[in-house]
């Protein structure tokens, strides 16, 4: 299919994307953040599809695209490690359609289980996302079911694209969207759909440093498949980009940037604690940018951060959480030995409570070789006020008679 041809099909599917979709999403809210503009020395709104049915914007073009399958065929299959499991099952139960996808058995479990949910059959596969594509067109094949691919189709870019028409038609005036990068169906409907309806518009892209196969394209000027290192963003560990995404991404986004693992954890948790928004490590890479010192290119202008999905583990969340309260110097472990007679801990927690600090957790020890006889280990995980607080309780600690700081 030449370039011009699937420019023509984006167009086409673009308009049944926005007769079709508002039917069954929302439009998400898009939020002003006081904090980050001041960080950045700019205007930045938060475009919340965090909060998107299904969890992030996948659903918008799973419709557009099975909408238009539904009277050709019994059924779709899919092959996700999440948002797209969930887009595909959730639109193919609007249209009374089976859904078969094909997820890694390491997949997120609130990701499986919630695929399922949407009336998704799921067959979970331990095997490259290769050799899980070749299984997924075989039972497409079989079952005479169409298979939705995940970014490289013009319908779906045409989908992802409402999102540039949504963003433009509350804030005209946005110089700048950032966007996450996956396999690139996102950005490429979003930079095609905003440079339409407003030609000097910049876009953004931006990977984690661990899949960084759009900024690598870029810069070799090929499509360049890479070796992906774990990663808080799942949603964007694709180790290629599409044919029909590279093109688009060549054409239509002004750069592409990579952020640190550290930045989207940091991302994550700042969007939690001001915004009260559940985003995923995803959807936070965008965020993670101001993180990682990405800050001129924003200054003086109006920028959307695009938080494109919340479905995220409760699990990665609590450990997330506790790793910024303790960056933030909210959360403090105090290790130490402790003398080994009865109403020891009776003194240290009122220390501790003195001070105002909170107890979150205690390790007690008394089997510890290494301790010195007569004490056992012990260590308390406090939540503290201030890092006043801090000094005030390990220096109260240390005049107890009670404690030893571990050395
Ligand atoms: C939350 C989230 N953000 C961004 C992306 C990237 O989308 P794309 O693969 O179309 O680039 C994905 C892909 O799954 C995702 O789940």
């Amino acid at each position: 299919m030449s370039s011009l041809d699937i420019l023509n099909q984006v167009d086409r599917n673009f308009q049944h994307a926005l007769e079709t979709v508002y039917k069954y999403i929302h439009k998400t809210p898009m939020e002003h953040s006081k904090t980050l503009s001041e960080m950045v020395g700019g205007e930045i709104y938060l475009k919340c599809e965090n909060l998107q049915k299904t969890g992030s914007f996948k659903v918008r073009g799973a419709i557009t695209k099975i909408s238009q399958l539904k009277d050709r065929v019994g059924g779709v299959v899919a092959v996700s490690a999440g948002n797209h499991a969930q887009g595909v099952a959730y639109a193919a139960s609007l249209y009374n359609m089976e859904s078969i996808i094909i997820m890694p058995r390491n997949a997120s479990i609130s990701k499986i289980e919630a695929t399922k949910n949407y009336g998704g059959e799921v067959i979970l596969v331990d095997a490259p996302f290769d050799e899980m594509f070749r299984r997924g067109y075989e039972i497409a094949k079989e079952k005479n079911y169409e298979f939705v691919h995940p970014f490289d189709d013009p319908a779906i870019i045409a989908g992802q694209g409402t999102l540039a028409w949504e963003i433009l038609n509350e804030l005209y005036d946005v110089d700048t969207i950032v966007v996450p990068i996956g396999g690139g169906g996102l950005i490429s409907g979003i930079s095609y759909i905003a440079k339409k309806l407003k030609p000097e518009i910049k876009i953004i892209g931006v990977e984690s440093e661990s899949a960084p196969k759009a900024y690598k394209s870029l810069k070799e000027g090929r499509l360049v498949d890479v070796e992906i290192k774990p990663t808080l963003a799942d949603g964007l560990a694709a180790k290629k980009l599409g044919e029909v995404t590279y093109e688009f991404i060549q054409k239509y986004v002004d750069d592409v940037i990579t952020v640190s693992e550290k930045a989207i954890a940091q991302g994550i948790y700042f969007i939690l604690e001001r915004n009260k928004l559940i985003v995923e490590g995803a959807g936070a890479t965008t965020v993670a940018t101001i993180f990682d010192g990405i800050r001129e290119l924003f200054r003086n202008r109006k920028t959307v951060l695009l938080l494109s999905g919340g479905n995220i583990d409760l699990t990665h969340i609590y450990r997330i959480l506790l790793k910024g309260l303790s960056e933030a110097g909210r959360l403090v472990t105090l290790e130490g030995y402790a003398l080994d007679v009865p109403g020891t801990l009776n003194k240290i927690t009122g220390v501790i409570a003195d001070n105002g600090g909170n107890i979150v957790d205690v390790y007690h020890d008394r089997m510890d070789i290494y301790s010195p006889p007569g004490y056992t280990l012990l260590r308390i995980i406090v939540e503290v006020p201030s890092s006043d607080a801090v000094k005030n309780i390990k220096d109260g600690l240390n005049k107890s008679g009670v404690w030893m700081t571990h050395s």
